[in-house]
C-alpha cells in the first residue's frame, strides 16, 4: 500500500467503520464486559454497533451462529435488543454467558471475594491429579494456587461460580510458562528466563497465579458493574451447539456474525488451559475450518460445505428479507458460492480498513462486512 496516495488507499472504504486507534483506542474496544477474558478472532463492539443500528431496531432479535466472546449478544443487549448466541466452544459459551447474565452485584462481589480468601487460606492445592497438560504449563505453585481457588469456587452457587471460572481461566492464561510476547498460541513451556521483546529485557516465566486471580476478581467485578449501567432487560440465549444442527428457542429478526475462515485459528486450542482446568466438554472435532486441518483444497471445500449447513439451518428459523451481516476477510473468495447455495443474498460489500496493533502482529488490514438479506 506504500506510495498510494490517501484518496486511493481509503476508495471504496466505508470511513464510518475505519476508526484510528486515537478515535477508537483499545480501552474502548474493550470496554466493560468485552475486557473479560482475552479471545484471538474477536470483532470491534463498535462495528457490531453501527450495523445494528443500520439494520436493527430495539425490540428484534438478534441470531449469532458464530457467538465466540459473546461480542454481538452483549452489544445487542446494550440497543434493547433480544439476542441468541451459538457455538461449538464450550469456553466461549461460558464467557458469552457469564458476560451478558444479569446479577445480584453486591451478593456476586461478597462471594467472589470469599472464595479468594478461602484459596489464600488453604495451603495450595497438590493432589498429584492435575495431568500431564496442567503439570508441563505451570510451575508447581502457580498450579497449586488455581486448583485450591477452583476447589474454593466449585462450592458457589451459579451464578457466581461460571464467573469465578472465567477468572480462573483468565489467571492461567496469565500464570502458563510462556513468553510475555507469545500469549495467543504458545507452544512449548518456557522455564528458563528468555529475551522479552515486549519489555525489551530478559523477563521470567511466571511461577505464580495469586496475583492474577486478585486482580482479575477486582478487575471483573468493576467490568460487570459498568455493564449494568448500559445493559438492557432484553433476552439473552446462549446454546452450546452446531450451527449446522441448532434449534432456536425463538425467532431470530436477523444476524449479525462473524464466522470462524479456514486455517486461521484453533478456537478450542487457544483457550486449552480452561478445558484442561475446568473439564469443559470439548468439541474440537466439530469446529469448522480449524487452523489445524489447514488451507488445502480439500480443507476449503470442507469449510464450504459446512458453512453451508450453517447458514441454510439458519435461514430456515428466520423471516424472508432479514438482514444478514456477516464480517469476514474472503481471501479465498469463497463466500458467493457459500451465499448462493445458502439462499442468502448479497446486496452490498463494506471494507473497512483495520488498524492491527495487537501482539506483534501490525501493518495495513482490510476486513469485509457482507450485508445480505434472506431470500
Ligand atoms: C471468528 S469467531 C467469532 C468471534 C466473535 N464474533 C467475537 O467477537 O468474539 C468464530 C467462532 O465460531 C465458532 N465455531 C466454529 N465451528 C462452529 C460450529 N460448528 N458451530 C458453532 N460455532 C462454531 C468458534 O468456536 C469461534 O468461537
Amino acid at each position: 500500500m506504500t506510495g498510494r496516495t490517501q484518496d486511493a488507499l481509503y476508495a471504496g472504504i466505508d470511513l464510518e467503520l475505519s476508526w484510528s486507534e486515537d478515535a477508537l483506542p483499545q480501552t474502548e474496544r474493550t470496554r466493560h464486559v468485552h475486557g473479560l477474558h482475552p479471545y484471538l478472532g474477536k470483532f470491534i463492539p463498535q462495528l457490531v454497533e453501527t450495523f445494528l443500528h443500520r439494520h436493527f431496531r430495539p425490540g428484534d432479535c438478534v441470531y449469532d451462529p458464530f457467538v465466540g466472546s459473546g461480542t454481538t449478544l452483549v452489544e445487542a443487549n446494550a440497543f434493547g435488543a433480544h439476542a441468541i448466541g451459538c457455538d461449538i466452544s464450550s469456553f466461549n459459551c461460558l464467557l458469552s454467558q457469564v458476560k451478558t447474565t444479569h446479577y445480584s452485584l453486591g451478593a456476586l462481589e461478597l462471594a467472589l471475594k470469599g472464595s479468594l480468601e478461602e484459596a489464600r487460606r488453604r495451603d495450595p492445592l497438590e493432589d498429584g491429579t492435575a495431568g500431564e497438560w496442567l503439570e508441563a504449563w505451570y510451575a508447581p505453585q502457580a498450579l497449586g494456587e488455581l486448583l485450591s481457588y477452583r476447589a474454593a469456587i466449585d462450592r458457589l452457587d451459579d451464578p457466581a461460580r461460571d464467573v469465578g471460572r472465567v477468572i480462573v481461566s483468565r489467571a492461567a492464561r496469565s500464570a502458563r510458562r510462556t513468553t510475555h510476547f507469545d500469549l495467543d498460541a504458545p507452544r512449548t513451556p518456557v522455564t528458563e528466563p528468555y529475551w522479552c521483546h515486549k519489555h525489551r529485557r530478559t523477563c521470567r516465566p511466571v511461577e505464580e497465579a495469586r496475583k492474577f486471580l486478585v486482580r482479575y476478581t477486582l478487575d471483573t467485578v468493576r467490568r460487570l458493574r459498568t455493564f449494568a449501567q448500559v445493559r438492557s432487560g432484553a433476552e439473552v440465549a446462549v446454546l452450546h451447539a452446531d450451527a449446522r444442527a441448532v434449534e432456536l428457542p425463538l425467532q431470530p429478526t436477523g444476524i449479525v456474525t462473524s464466522p470462524p475462515y479456514p486455517g486461521l485459528i484453533d478456537y478450542h486450542e487457544q483457550h486449552r488451559y480452561a478445558y484442561a482446568l475446568l473439564g469443559l466438554v470439548d468439541r474440537r472435532v466439530e469446529e469448522i475450518g480449524p487452523a489445524a486441518r489447514g488451507q488445502s483444497k480439500g480443507a476449503l471445500r470442507a469449510y464450504v460445505e459446512a458453512m453451508v449447513g450453517a447458514f441454510r439451518n439458519a435461514h430456515r428459523q428466520l423471516p424472508r428479507g432479514a438482514p444478514v451481516i456477516i464480517v469476514v476477510s474472503d481471501s479465498k473468495s469463497l463466500y458467493p458460492e457459500i451465499l448462493e447455495r445458502s439462499a442468502i443474498g448479497l446486496e452490498e460489500t463494506r471494507t473497512r480498513h483495520v488498524n492491527r496493533r495487537t501482539g506483534r502482529r501490525a501493518g495495513e488490514f482490510f476486513e469485509e462486512v457482507l450485508v445480505c438479506s434472506t431470500r
